[in-house]
């Protein structure tokens, strides 16, 4: 099968035929018919998040089964699936409390390399997934069932952006109807945040990018206001936009300490900041002392908006049905997994808010 493979940090990917490994009982071969291009893809590259190469990437991915190990039980061939970028094993003490996201045994199927490249190195694949290719195997915990008629492109995005962006703001924060709204980076999450914030009834939603099309696409979508952080410090441009006071919810989606930073100055007092892009693995972030304890201002972890995949996939997929969630709009260009490369080189040029591999 062919495969987008990383070779080197910061280097092109490879486009090269691979063997897969002969699955194991537990294993399903998944087709893939369509990987969102996301920005955790480029993170591994640039070695903001630890992975060595060589390895298979693509996390945000949807196909259809092609093949089911012995002692797989809840899919079959034929099904209709999206993976799931954290496996959920459904049993562990945090699974059994709606935490998937934190599911103790998603480690445990991830270390096993799932292709061979030409000259025999193995190939490991990005969080057990590897949806740049044409196939991929992978431990059922990994993948979530889906039936819809919503088309391929669409559905992978809720493997990785929409499920993180929309959770955000309806699991991680519980946006109310009525709350004030800001969204620091409109990429694909950012956009999802919106989404989910215009979805959860919020009467303020303030998109800050500095790329036009970026706060374009976010008025589109949901937004009410939009901030180019070019045009002056954005913290005083969402305060003069929610009389002076700052947003119920804060929500950082491109991963650097300074706008974690500026997240927790534009929450109001007793507000939230919500830290949802993925930083380098070596940073810290720091907030001031005083409004987190005197204003009790709170800063939020949020790991793939704090979603139980298997309920928040088919309501994410439901929200697209009854036209409530569009993800139609958020897909910029469609590309073969040939133009891989262009696919990041557009990313990081601002000219997308997501690529799909088709
Ligand atoms: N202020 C506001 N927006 C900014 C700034 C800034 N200082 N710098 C960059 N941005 C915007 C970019 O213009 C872009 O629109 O942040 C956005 C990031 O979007 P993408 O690159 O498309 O990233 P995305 O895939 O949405 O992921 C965002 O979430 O899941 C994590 O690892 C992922 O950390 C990444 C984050
Ligand atoms: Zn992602
Ligand atoms: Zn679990």
């Amino acid at each position: 099968m062919r495969a987008a493979i990383f070779v080197e940090p910061n280097g092109p990917m490879s486009v090269e035929d691979v063997t897969p490994t002969d699955p194991g009982p537990r294993d399903v071969v998944v087709r893939i018919t369509a990987s969102g291009v996301c920005h955790s893809d480029l993170h591994v590259i640039s070695g903001a998040l630890p992975m060595p190469p060589p390895a298979i990437l693509g996390h945000e991915g949807a196909g259809i089964v092609e093949a089911v190990g012995a002692e797989v039980k809840g899919l079959a061939v034929g099904d209709r699936v999206i993976g799931s970028f954290i496996p959920a094993c459904g049993v562990c003490w945090h699974c059994l409390r709606d935490e998937s996201h934190l599911c103790d045994n998603t480690y445990t199927v991830m270390g096993s390399p799932r292709a061979v490249r030409a000259d025999g190195t193995p190939l490991m694949t990005m969080t057990g997934l590897g949806t740049f290719a044409e196939y991929m195997t992978c431990d059922e915990m990994s993948l979530v069932k889906i039936e819809t008629d919503v088309p391929d492109a669409q559905l992978a995005l809720v493997g990785c952006g929409v499920t993180t962006g929309v959770g955000a703001a309806l699991n991680t924060a519980k946006v109310q109807p009525g709350d004030t709204v800001a969204v620091i980076g409109c990429g694909g999450v950012g956009q999802s945040v919106i989404q989910g914030a215009r979805i959860a009834g919020a009467s303020v939603i303030i998109a800050v990018d500095p790329v036009a099309l970026k706060r374009e696409a976010a008025l589109g979508l949901g937004a009410t206001h939009a901030v180019d952080p070019g045009e002056g410090d954005p913290v005083e441009q969402v305060k003069a936009l929610t009389g002076g006071r700052g947003v119920d919810y804060a929500f950082e989606v491109i991963g650097l300490p300074a706008t974690v930073a500026q997240a927790f100055d534009m929450a109001r007092s007793g507000g939230a900041a919500v830290a949802v892009g993925v930083s380098h693995f070596t940073e810290s972030i720091t907030v001031p002392s005083f409004p987190l304890v005197l204003s009790e201002k709170r800063l939020l972890g949020c790991v793939y908006g704090s979603a139980q995949v298997r309920r928040d996939f088919p309501r994410l997929v439901g929200f697209v049905e009854n036209g409530r969630l569009d993800l139609a709009n958020m897909i910029t260009r469609t590309l073969p997994l040939d133009d891989i490369n262009e696919a990041f080189r557009a990313m990081t040029a601002g000219e997308v808010v997501r690529s799909v591999i088709v």
